[in-house]
């Protein structure tokens, strides 16, 4: 977008400590899944948060990993992804996140959730991962690439750290089209303040996963399943917690958002990207 500033991950760092507590305990929409939803057909009826988890139940049957494999999640938020592959797999977990109040309360739930030995998170820059070569079976980035200033380099860091044959996933929000200028206002608004990269089109994707060293086995444009619902279903959210806004972020920017303006915007789409490290 036009004149928007690039966010240091440090930033996006304080941006997630900022709304750590709000996104776990407001209202009846609360949950540890931070992603938009992900809804099977235009009858499907679930809410937000229920299609929140459909969406992270999505990413599960495309990571394929079986008990005792062990994926790496980045940018794992509040936990919610990792903490339920780790249940429906019985994989380990490790997630990363450049929040520590993520950190602290993505731990908390994996303890509560019995799965401490099994799942944890930690503190790291996804575009610098703290893990040796080959150290992974899978690696996915629900929604957390969004934010970085280099995608590149966060795909040849996950290509780096999963093991020959291992898979990489992603979801991302990409410009399916130029955005029109009277959509523009609050397309640049939703980029600036809740710190998005740089923008990104599904066909910059091939080549991205290419230059990695990995093999796409699918890259697929899911807009449709996701992205005017989830503005929609937002925008009666944050009626829902009108009052804990009010308390917590009453002069928040990030709370100003014209989402109803935003579903309209059919131009700013969804994609999943399923690719793998060729054996040698
Ligand atoms: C929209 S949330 C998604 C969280 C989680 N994947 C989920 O689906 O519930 C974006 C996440 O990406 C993380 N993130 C953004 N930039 C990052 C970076 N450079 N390194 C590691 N994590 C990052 C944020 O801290 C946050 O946890």
């Amino acid at each position: 977008m036009r004149g928007i500033k690039v966010p240091e991950p440090a930033d996006v760092g304080l941006f997630y400590d900022r709304f750590a507590q709000l996104a776990v305990t407001a209202g009846p929409e609360a949950n540890a899944n931070m992603h938009f939803g992900y809804w099977d057909s235009p009858d499907d009826d679930a809410t937000l948060r229920q299609a929140a988890v459909q969406m992270t139940e999505m990413m599960i049957s495309k990571a394929r990993v079986s008990a005792g494999e062990h994926l790496l999640d980045v940018g794992c938020g509040l936990g919610g992804p990792g903490v339920r592959l780790a249940q429906a797999t019985g994989a380990r977990v490790t997630g990363v996140t450049v929040s520590q109040e993520q950190v602290k309360l993505a731990n908390q739930l994996a303890a509560e959730s019995g799965l401490a030995e099994r799942v944890r998170f930690e503190c790291a820059d996804a575009m610098q991962l703290p893990y040796e070569a080959d150290s992974f079976d899978a690696a996915w980035a629900l929604e957390s690439i969004i934010h970085v200033p280099d995608r590149a380099r966060v795909l040849s860091e996950m290509a780096r750290v999963v093991r020959p044959g291992g898979r990489v996933l992603l979801t991302d929000i990409f410009e399916r089209a130029p955005i029109p200028e009277h959509k523009r206002e609050p397309v640049e608004a939703y980029y600036r303040e809740t710190l998005l990269g740089p923008t990104v089109t599904i066909d910059d994707y091939p080549g991205l996963i290419r230059n990695a060293g990995l093999m796409v086995d699918e890259i697929i444009d899911i807009s449709g399943n996701v992205m005017k619902r989830s503005m929609q279903e937002a925008a009666r959210h944050k009626e829902l917690v009108s009052a804990e806004i009010e308390a917590l972020h009453k002069d928040d920017p990030a709370f100003q958002l014209d989402l109803g303006a935003l579903s309209e915007v059919w131009e700013l789409g969804y994609l999943l990207v399923v690719a793998h490290r060729p054996e040698e």
